[in-house]
């Protein structure tokens, strides 16, 4: 298989580390960084070896949405050929949010439109605490839209009007409290924070966690009664496991 271009994977102790890898466009999504991230997520999903993914950006900033160049040439599209790239890239966002498998990003400089949708379908966030956000699409007539069911999922709809219908950039402090980012580190301590997260899950049952990942999705729209079921049967099958038995006898042996 040939190596992608647009972005770079390297894996070490079976976590993938994805580094998107247009820093010169701030690596802005185009066609083929749409492709082949969404290639390496479709297999990355069914590979049992892989524990954890790292997705970052190469150079000064995370990624600053969608390629304006590329954008603008879309005038040009048809209507079902701009409805086939927006699918691409919805398909995209989706491939990642489902990965079974936890998925930390890590934020610096900018992470605006897009760039601010792929935290979103990220577990665990980490940004340095001079990274700038914003759903800024609307500044360029544009709208945030593939992103935005994961985008509301995270920071809910009060949040999501506000920063949707302004576009207004805000920083990582204000992205914790939203709920889009989970720690925010001074820019050098990024890796440290990285590192120290993936120790931490590291030691957790993996099937566990996605299993944990898949009864959230599940329930996400459902109502409480709805869910208990689907929940009663989730737990019920953790604790006969193979996984969960071996893991509750470490505990009480210790
Ligand atoms: N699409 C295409 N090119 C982009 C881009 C985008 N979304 N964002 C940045 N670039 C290009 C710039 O045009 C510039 O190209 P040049 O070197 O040929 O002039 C290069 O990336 C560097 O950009 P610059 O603004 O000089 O970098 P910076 O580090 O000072 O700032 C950003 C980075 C991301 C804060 C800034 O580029 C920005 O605000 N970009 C617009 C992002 C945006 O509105 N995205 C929403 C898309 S829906």
């Amino acid at each position: 298989m040939s190596q992608p271009a647009t972005i770079d994977v390297h894996r070490l102790a079976n976590v993938d580390y994805v580094t998107l890898n247009r820093p010169e466009v701030r690596n802005a999504f185009n066609e083929d960084l749409i492709a082949e991230l969404t290639a390496w997520a479709q297999r990355a999903a069914t590979d049992s070896a892989l524990r954890g993914v790292v997705l970052g950006g190469a150079g000064p900033s995370f990624c600053a949405g969608a390629d304006l160049g590329w954008m603008t040439k879309m005038a040009e599209y048809t209507q079902e050929e701009n409805l086939r790239d927006a699918r691409a890239a919805g398909a995209m966002f989706e491939a990642i949010d489902k990965l079974p498998m936890p998925v930390i990003a890590v934020i610096q400089g900018a992470a605006l439109g897009g760039g601010a949708g792929l935290a979103a379908v990220a577990d665990i966030v980490v940004a340095a605490e001079d990274a700038i956000f914003g759903f800024t699409e609307v500044k360029l007539g544009l709208i945030p839209a593939v992103i935005a069911p994961y985008v509301l999922a995270k920071i809910g709809r009060s949040a999501a009007r506000e920063l949707f219908i302004s576009g207004r950039r805000f920083d990582a402090a204000y992205a914790r409290e939203i709920g889009l980012v989970h720690a925010v580190v001074p820019a050098a301590d990024l890796n440290d924070r990285v590192n120290k997260l993936l120790i931490e899950l590291a030691a957790n049952g993996p099937d566990a966690m996605s299993a944990a990942k898949a009864l959230l999705r599940k329930i996400a729209d459902l109502s409480i009664a709805d869910a208990a079921p689907i929940t009663a049967k989730a737990i019920a099958e953790r604790r006969v496991s193979a996984e969960a038995q071996k893991l509750m006898k470490v505990f009480l042996k210790k």
